[in-house]
C-alpha cells in the first residue's frame, strides 16, 4: 500500500514548533510533495470544537486524567478524517503536537497514569504512529517568555515554571526511550539555525 510519511513537532511553549512546521512546509511543498499541515488539539472540525474545551478557561478546569480522555477523543476524530486519509494517498503529514504531547502534559506534567496513556495510545492509535517526532528542546522560562510576548490563549502557559520544567524532563525521557522515531532539536538558537538542524534530520532519515 502507498502509504505517506508522518512526522510530528513536539516539545513546550514557544519552542517555535509552529514557526518551523511552516518553514518545513514551504521547504517540501516547494519540491513538489503533497504536504498536510495539521494540528492538535483539533485538525478537524469535531476536534477543534474539542480543542476549545481544552485549551480555554482555568488552569485547573480539567483534571489530568480528564483531559487525557478529550485529548484522546479529539486525536481520534483527527486520525479518521484527516491525517489517515492523507497518509493512504501518500502525502506528508506535518503535525504540530501529537500523542507525545499527551506522554507530556497530562502524564509528566500531570498525574495521569502512564499506563493509561499507554492502553489509549494503544487502542485509539493502533498504527498511527508518527515516522519521525521532532522534539524541541529548550529552557522553560526562554519558551515562556516568547510564548509571552507572542501572546494569545494561555491555558497551559499559566500553570507555573515547575510544571514547564517536567513538561521538559517529560519530552526529553521520550527522546532518549525512542530514539529511532525521535530526535530532539536545540530549539535555543535562532530560527534559520534550528531550520537547518530540522532539515539535517528530515533529510537524513526520512527518504522523501
Ligand atoms: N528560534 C527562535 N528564536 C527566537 N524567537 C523565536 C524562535 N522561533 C520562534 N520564535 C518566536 O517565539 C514565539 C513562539 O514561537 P512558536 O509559536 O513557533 O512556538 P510554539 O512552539 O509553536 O509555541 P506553542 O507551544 O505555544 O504553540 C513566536 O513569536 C515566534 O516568532
Ligand atoms: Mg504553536
Amino acid at each position: 500500500m502507498t502509504r505517506g510519511s508522518f512526522i510530528s513537532f513536539e516539545g513546550g511553549e514557544g519552542a517555535g514548533k509552529s514557526t518551523q512546521i511552516r518553514r518545513l512546509a514551504d521547504r517540501l511543498q516547494s519540491a513538489g510533495h503533497d504536504i498536510v499541515l495539521t494540528r492538535e488539539p483539533g485538525g478537524s472540525p469535531g476536534a477543534e470544537t474539542i480543542r476549545d474545551l481544552l485549551v480555554n478557561g482555568e488552569a485547573d478546569r480539567w483534571s489530568p486524567v480528564t483531559e487525557t480522555l478529550l485529548m484522546y477523543a479529539a486525536r481520534r476524530d483527527h486520525l479518521e478524517r484527516v491525517i489517515r486519509p492523507a497518509l493512504d494517498r501518500g502525502a506528508v503529514v506535518l503535525c504540530d503536537r501529537f500523542s507525545d504531547s499527551t506522554r507530556a502534559y497530562q502524564g509528566a506534567g500531570g498525574d495521569a497514569p502512564a499506563a493509561l496513556i499507554a492502553a489509549l495510545e494503544d487502542h485509539v492509535l493502533g498504527d498511527s504512529i508518527p515516522d519521525l517526532t521532532l522534539i524541541f528542546d529548550l529552557p522553560p522560562a526562554v519558551g515562556l517568555a516568547r510564548a509571552a510576548a507572542r501572546g494569545g490563549a494561555a491555558r497551559f502557559e499559566s500553570k507555573g515554571l515547575e510544571f514547564h520544567e517536567r513538561l521538559r524532563a517529560g519530552f526529553m525521557a521520550i527522546a532518549q526511550g525512542e530514539p529511532k522515531r525521535c530526535a530532539l532539536i536545540d530549539a535555543n538558537a535562532t530560527p534559520d539555525q534550528v531550520s537547518e538542524a530540522v532539515w539535517t534530520v528530515v533529510s537524513t532519515r526520512l527518504a522523501l
